[in-house]
């Protein structure tokens, strides 16, 4: 099996992708991520496989969208074996270039910003953090761009459900010629939702945390009310809510739970915060 060219310049990515464009690519996947590659992950690689004649992953733990005092330092990073994962679903390109190469300057001058839809939820904790991750992914877009003679798709998974939202009223806003496909959660036997951070978790924090997924299920199937979700997090041990809330998938406005809402939950589990949402 041969692996994945890896690419750490932005220059080598746009050859790369130049070339197999030359040579017939006519679509292109781009799967951004941070590294620390698990099976959700995996799933979405696969898509990016399976739906496109070149198959990228960009691998990069980007800064700015990390609040003083959030993990920047410690957020797990593991190159060789993430390479090693996309090798086994078949991808073609890795982009995994150093915060020098990303940002040459420093902190961007120009940088794109996320309004409201971006300083609630997840944004009302984390200041900043949809702003970081809107501004590299646009540079994302803008690096991969294939060029007229091929289409570029980019692929978010609905567990970042804010961030899955922003990355489409982006490209609207702008007008990008990216299609965004969404890939749904993937999920533990137990239901917990796979995130890169359940690594920080204990064994009894892991099951603490299954409360998520049973919340949100109950709420969907009718059998809780929000207000009786919200108790039963909160009753949980080592679990303290932050936000359980149902809303409008289009703008993210606050709505009562109904057919069409989606439920959006975060909660830290002992030091480690945990989102999981889902639709009713
Ligand atoms: O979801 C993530 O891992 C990140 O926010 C993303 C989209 C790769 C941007 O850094």
């Amino acid at each position: 099996m041969t692996g994945p060219v890896v690419c750490t310049t932005v220059a080598q990515l746009r050859e790369e992708i130049g070339a197999r464009v030359t040579r017939g690519a006519r679509t292109v996947g781009l799967f951004p991520t941070m590294g620390a590659l698990h099976d959700g992950h995996a799933r979405i690689a696969q898509r990016t496989r399976a739906e496109n004649d070149l198959a990228v992953v960009s691998v990069f733990v980007n800064p700015l969208q990390f609040g003083p005092g959030e993990d920047f330092e410690s957020y797990p990073r593991d190159l060789d074996g993430d390479v090693a994962r996309l090798a086994e679903v078949g991808v073609d390109l890795v982009f995994a270039p150093s915060v020098e190469q990303m940002y040459p300057d420093g902190t961007p001058v120009v940088s794109v910003t996320s309004g409201r839809a971006g300083s609630i939820l997840e944004g009302a904790t984390r200041p900043g953090h949809f702003d970081g991750a809107l501004t590299v992914v646009n540079k994302l877009f803008t690096i991969a761009a294939p060029g007229p003679a091929a289409e570029l798709r980019a692929y978010f998974g609905e567990k970042d459900a804010q961030q899955l939202l922003l990355m489409q009223r982006m490209v609207r806003d702008f007008d990008y010629p990216v299609e965004i496909r969404a890939v749904p959660i993937v999920r533990s036997e137990q239901g917990l939702a796979l995130s890169s951070r359940n690594q920080y978790l204990s064994a009894e924090q892991a099951d603490h945390a299954l409360v998520l997924h049973r919340t949100l299920r109950a709420l969907a199937a009718g059998e809780l009310t929000l207000e009786r979700a919200r108790s039963a997090i909160d009753a949980e041990p080592e679990v303290r809510l932050d936000y359980f809330v149902t809303v409008d998938p289009g703008d993210l406005s606050l709505v009562e739970p109904g057919p069409g809402t989606l439920a959006l939950v975060a909660a830290w589990v002992g030091p480690t915060r945990l989102i999981d949402n889902m639709r009713i």
